[in-house]
């Protein structure tokens, strides 16, 4: 099975995103050419380094690239200002200079503080990615977003960043525990329910595939969300003129779940986002923007495949509650927010101005 390679095209700058299987095996050959000096340096984290750590290793040796590696404990507690330091200080002892190749090997913490580092490093050092989540294969490794948490907030310090390479091996993904490969899957719905009706009717008929580590519907899925979020980043690079935002739908609901939750193990982000765009969808109907038959259609596919649809199982906050968590998000005292809607599966819009009395009404379970 030949590797998808997906150019991506920004106003000043080009990468490629290679998907394909055993990769990581191969990668040496793909990452030389990022080497003028022949010098790596890997961060991952404790999972990713147990199990796919000497296979990257191996195949850096065989093209004569020396790989210094840096592993980070698991978990997105790891994003914080003292790993920055730590990478940040033993990238400079290791003497990696501009032109040398960071590379990001794991999830999307892992991408996000090491992209964050490598931003910084010198005012900008090259880096790979070598995502190893499905989340971090349709979503956090395309598009240049890198950051850190701080207590105040998650990805509260970051920088955009593009890397020079992505190297996405769906063979790492037989290795994800199911509940983190659902939880992908929830951001490669999203790209059908955003602006395309075929990838959803594609979901739905290989969506349980994805789930079940068939190669081939993981090869296509990673790869028709890659080209999605490609299309919308080119567009907006920087999240400047609003185009970039159609990749929250759900993240508004989701991310007060998440902060209700206290960003724990409890609610992981891809099942917040999973509810949160049922919630929008929900929503839409109640507006009368969408039909009920589209919402049924979602609801329908996420109860198949076992993803999380209601937040009730989880919290008794009510809407009050949730549409603090979003002012808080978004800034706002009182009034109204922006948010996406949908107007039918493939037809979200950005409202700007939703009254937030109607979501809290909404999530309290009122009907108008
Ligand atoms: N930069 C962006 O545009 C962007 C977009 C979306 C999310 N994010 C960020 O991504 C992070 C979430 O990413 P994530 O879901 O990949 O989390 P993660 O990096 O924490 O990975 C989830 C878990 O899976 C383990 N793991 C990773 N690869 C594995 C493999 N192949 N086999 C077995 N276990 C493996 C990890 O050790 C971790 O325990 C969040 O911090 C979020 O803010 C960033
Ligand atoms: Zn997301």
């Amino acid at each position: 099975m030949s590797d998808i390679i997906l150019p991506i095209d920004l106003q000043n700058h080009r990468y490629d995103v290679m998907i394909g299987i055993d990769i990581l095996a191969r990668a040496g050959e793909f990452i030389k050419p990022f080497t003028p000096r022949n010098r790596s340096f890997i961060v991952t984290d404790e999972t990713v380094a147990r199990l796919h750590l000497s296979t990257l290793k191996e195949a850096l040796a065989k093209v004569d690239v020396q790989a210094e590696v840096l592993i980070l404990p698991s978990g997105e507690a790891t994003k914080n200002i003292t790993q920055l330091e730590k990478i940040l200080s033993k990238l400079i002892d290791a003497k990696i200079e501009r032109t040398d190749a960071i590379i990001a090997f794991g999830g999307g913490v892992i991408g996000d503080i090491t992209g964050f580092a490598a931003a910084i490093l010198r005012r900008g050092t090259h880096f790979i990615q070598i995502p190893t989540t499905l989340l971090a294969q349709v979503d956090s490794s395309v598009g240049g977003k890198t950051a850190i948490n701080m207590t105040q907030g998650k990805n509260l310090i970051g920088a955009f960043h593009q890397p020079a390479l992505v190297l996405a091996d769906i063979t790492l993904l037989g290795t994800l525990p199911p509940r983190e490969l659902r939880a992908g899957y929830a951001e490669i719905l999203k790209y059908g329910l955003i602006n395309d009706p075929g990838f959803f009717k594609w979901c739905v008929e290989n969506g349980a595939d994805i789930l079940a580590s068939d190669k081939n519907a993981q090869r296509y899925g990673v790869a028709q969300s890659v080209a999605a979020k490609a299309a919308i980043v080119a567009q907006d690079p920087t999240e400047t003129n609003g185009t970039r935002a159609l990749l929250n739908l759900g993240h508004t609901f989701g991310h007060a779940l998440e902060a209700e939750l206290g960003y724990s193990d409890r609610l992981l982000h891809g099942e917040a986002v999973s509810i949160g765009m049922m919630l929008a969808f929900d929503f839409s109907v109640q507006c009368g923007f969408c039909s009920v038959n589209d919402a049924h259609k979602l609801r329908a596919h996420l109860t198949e495949l076992s993803m999380p649809t209601d937040f009730r199982t989880l919290t008794n906050a009510d809407g009050a509650t949730l549409v603090a968590h979003m002012m808080q998000d978004k800034k706002r005292q009182s009034g109204t927010l922006p948010f996406l809607l949908a107007r039918g599966i493939g037809q979200t819009y950005l409202d700007k101005n939703v009254d937030l009395e109607k979501i809290t009404a909404f999530l309290n379970g009122e009907h108008p």
